[in-house]
């Protein structure tokens, strides 16, 4: 058995840092990227429901079991099982396989949002679906262009993983996220005073239940594990490097929170503007790069052109401080399992998420052909991960916590020995125990088509 390393390991300095880096890993591509874009091909308004409903049921608990896997051992995911229960020891390594499978294409979309602010500031953008449509594709088909674009991505990525925990991922959730925050506030105003806006919100809010199906939810189980950064060890590395006083409940109510709300602006910007515009709802990863230009074009040249820079600015620092956590995964598992050098793991590990990221880039393009029912490289990589790995991880983590980790142990971690009150607890262990596990299992094989 390892020694938990309180003492050797780098700590959040501060208890905003924490929040800030946590909500960091959960505000990413997830958000402003993935949660339109799911949304605007399956349903809207039953996509969402379900996602919100998933969010409530499994985000909150889900959240505090990892945290309190993480700050009790101290240890990164998989060294944090093996210490707890070698047996689970196997949910920690599919957390790092998940990471490290979302890291073989999330610095692809990274990079196409580099490449915005470029496009942006050469003034790429117009309401016309078509000339949108070409910008994006000119991009995303090429072959030089999108990895180039990736490997500028994947750089900066590198240097802050690098630097190590406190420096770089606090910095850059603090001043990111106030201001993100603030640009999605004006953007959904401008969004929502184009022509015909209010049938977008009809569309992203009002649930049409005739076209639920099991794809559809299992989407947006994946999408809540994907967003809140849950079912594959982050938060449970990055609860390694919590002190002992800070109180979890509350960790794992606000960051669910914040991420939620995020996810919700971004939804309200993009598919009001894209019904208004009278683009294809159901244009898939494309959306965002789309729209969003469109919506700046109606802003004017210069207006447009600021905002629009900043706009995708902040998209590129939101999925820095998503992608430095899910690297993060990675590198600690390199670093406290197999006893290499932080720089070591950063470097060797990047090189090769790049090899397969290159494969993703080129399966919207040259390589589209090659596919798995239905699905690119690229889609296939999405879906094994946050539809099948991340809900998995998520069954046995709470099954962990709810059926195998010692009840006096649990509730002294959660409440900090008593000193927090959480007056939920035993709600929070029954939704451990049956509820988050049956209902992530029930909609994986509804989801596969098995029931
Ligand atoms: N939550 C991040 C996002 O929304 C992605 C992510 C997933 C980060 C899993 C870490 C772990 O972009």
């Amino acid at each position: 058995m390892q020694e938990p390393k309180a003492s050797q390991r780098d700590q959040f300095v501060s208890k905003v840092g924490f929040i800030l880096a946590a909500t960091g890993s959960a505000v990413g591509l997830g958000n402003i990227w993935r949660f339109p874009f799911l949304a605007g091909k399956n349903g809207g308004g039953v996509f969402v429901l379900f996602y919100l409903v998933c969010v409530v049921v499994l985000g909150f608990g889900l959240m505090l079991a990892e945290f309190i896997i993480g700050r009790h051992t101290q240890l990164s995911s998989v060294d944090a099982f093996k210490e707890l229960d070698k047996r689970f020891t196997f949910v920690g390594v599919m957390g790092v396989l998940a990471a490290f499978i979302i890291m073989g294409y999330y610095p692809v979309v990274g990079g196409w949002s580099v490449a915005y602010v470029f496009k942006i500031i050469l003034g790429e953008f117009s309401t016309d679906a078509v000339i949108m449509g070409e910008i994006f594709d000119s991009l995303t088909k090429g072959v030089g262009s999108p990895i180039f674009w990736t490997a500028v991505y994947m750089i900066v990525n590198i240097v802050i993983v690098a630097k190590g925990i406190s420096t770089g991922i606090e910095n850059a959730s603090k001043v990111m996220l106030p201001m993100l925050f603030g640009l999605l506030i004006i953007l959904v105003i401008r969004s929502l005073t184009l022509p015909n806006a209010m049938e977008g919100l009809k569309y992203l809010f009002v649930p049409d239940f005739s076209k639920i199906s099991g794809e559809v939810m299992m989407a947006a189980l994946g999408q809540a594990f994907f967003s809140l950064s849950l079912g594959m060890g982050c938060m449970i590395t990055y609860a390694s490097y919590l002190g002992k006083n800070e109180n979890l409940v509350e960790n794992a109510t606000v960051v669910p929170i914040l991420d939620t709300l995020v996810a919700l602006l971004a939804g309200v910007v993009i598919i009001p503007a894209t019904v208004s515009f009278g683009f294809d709802l159901d244009s898939g990863p494309g959306l965002v790069f789309v729209t969003v230009p469109a919506i700046f074009a109606t802003m004017g040249p210069v207006i447009g052109r600021i905002f629009g820079v900043i706009f995708f600015s902040m998209v590129v620092l939101a999925a820095l401080t998503s992608s430095i956590s899910l690297l993060e995964v990675v590198v600690s598992y390199l670093i406290d399992n197999r006893n290499w050098g932080r720089k070591r793991a950063v470097v060797i590990t990047s090189i090769i998420l790049f090899a397969i990221c290159i494969a993703s880039s080129l399966s919207m393009g040259i390589w589209s052909k090659y596919t798995v029912k239905g699905m690119n490289i690229f889609s296939l990589l999405d879906w094994i991960a946050n539809n099948i790995l991340l809900p998995l991880g998520g069954i046995f983590i709470t099954l962990f916590v709810g059926w195998f980790w010692d009840r006096d142990k649990v509730k002294a971690e959660v409440t900090n020995n008593g000193t927090v009150k959480f007056s939920l607890f035993n709600v929070w262990i029954f939704l451990c125990r049956f509820v988050i596990p049956i209902i992530i299992a029930l909609v994986l094989l509804r989801g596969i088509g098995i029931i």
